[in-house]
């Protein structure tokens, strides 16, 4: 009887934690799913898309950089999702290490970032800047420099003259478009109470000074209401900053304690 019981104790004992190993497991598919999304979007937009002139502008195209970032994640969570699932030391590993390997790279960019913030602040000018000229060639384009002044309120990168930048809006005399020293209408602050929409309430504020124009649009730069946006959310950013890297944590420790308690079973069985 008494030996008996011991067999079966023998038998069904293990050392790998079943919650540690499904949790891997079910997490690991959570976000395996969640980068075939990535991909799908990925293609969708490199298909729909004509002209190549975010591309330009990104120096890479940003739907390329979802397709990359959803094939590397895919794999990554494979490993994590069949190593748990059959117990796999060499899957398992895999994932930890890349794991690893893709916290440590994002770890060095918030880090370079943030102590060479003047040259992230110029890089950054520089997209826009190229946004800012191709405006009128790209849809994609338009829109994200109109979502951007609209929900930062802000004109421009350094203020709203730099509409210039792009031929329609530039305000040399020689300019013959109709739209010369004006401004997008994403520029203008909104006026309570105003029926029909002023669309060209943009228009000729480039001759007016910073006084003048803050009476028609916000003339403050995008890139100081960025600085001032981040300096205003640090709580949001930095919870965004761990829900970025808290799972990537979580998932480099639980694959090393499973790895830790397979080589424990097999060690006991041997
Ligand atoms: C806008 O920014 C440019 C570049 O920083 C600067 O030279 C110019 O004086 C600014 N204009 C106004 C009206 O603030
Ligand atoms: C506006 O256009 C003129 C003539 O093409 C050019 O010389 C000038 O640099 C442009 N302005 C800006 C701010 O790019």
């Amino acid at each position: 009887m008494d030996r008996k019981q011991n067999l079966n104790r023998a038998e069904t004992f293990s050392f790998v934690n079943p919650w540690i190993r499904y949790f891997l497991f079910f997490f690991s598919f959570l976000f395996w799913v969640f980068s075939l999304l990535i991909v799908a979007i990925g293609v969708y937009a490199k298909v729909q898309k004509a002209t190549d002139t975010v591309r330009d502008t990104f120096l890479i195209d940003p739907a390329v950089i979802l397709i990359v970032v959803g094939v590397v994640m895919f794999f990554i969570t494979f490993c994590g999702c069949i190593g748990a699932l059959r117990e796999n030391i060499r899957l398992l590993k895999t994932f930890s290490f890349s794991l690893t390997l893709v916290f440590l790279t994002q770890l060095a960019i918030a880090i370079l970032g943030f102590f060479y913030s003047e040259q992230t602040r110029d890089a950054l000018g520089k997209f826009v800047k190229k946004a800012i000229v191709h405006y009128r060639d790209d849809l994609d384009l338009q829109n994200l420099m109109d979502y951007i002044q609209k929900e930062f309120k802000c004109c421009g990168w350094n203020n709203y003259t730099d509409w210039s930048w792009n031929l329609y809006f530039n305000c040399t005399h020689e300019n013959p478009s109709s739209e010369r020293c004006a401004v997008p209408y994403s520029c203008c602050t909104p006026v309570p109470g105003e029926a029909v929409l002023n669309t060209m309430c943009g228009f000729g504020v480039q001759t007016q000074n910073y006084l003048e124009a803050n009476k028609s649009i916000y003339p403050v730069g995008c890139a100081d209401k960025a600085v001032i946006w981040i300096e205003s959310h640090l709580l949001l950013v930095g919870a965004l900053a761990l829900g970025l890297a808290l799972p990537q944590i979580a998932g480099i420790v639980l694959s090393q304690i499973l790895i830790s308690q397979i080589q424990d079973e097999i060690t006991s069985v041997l």
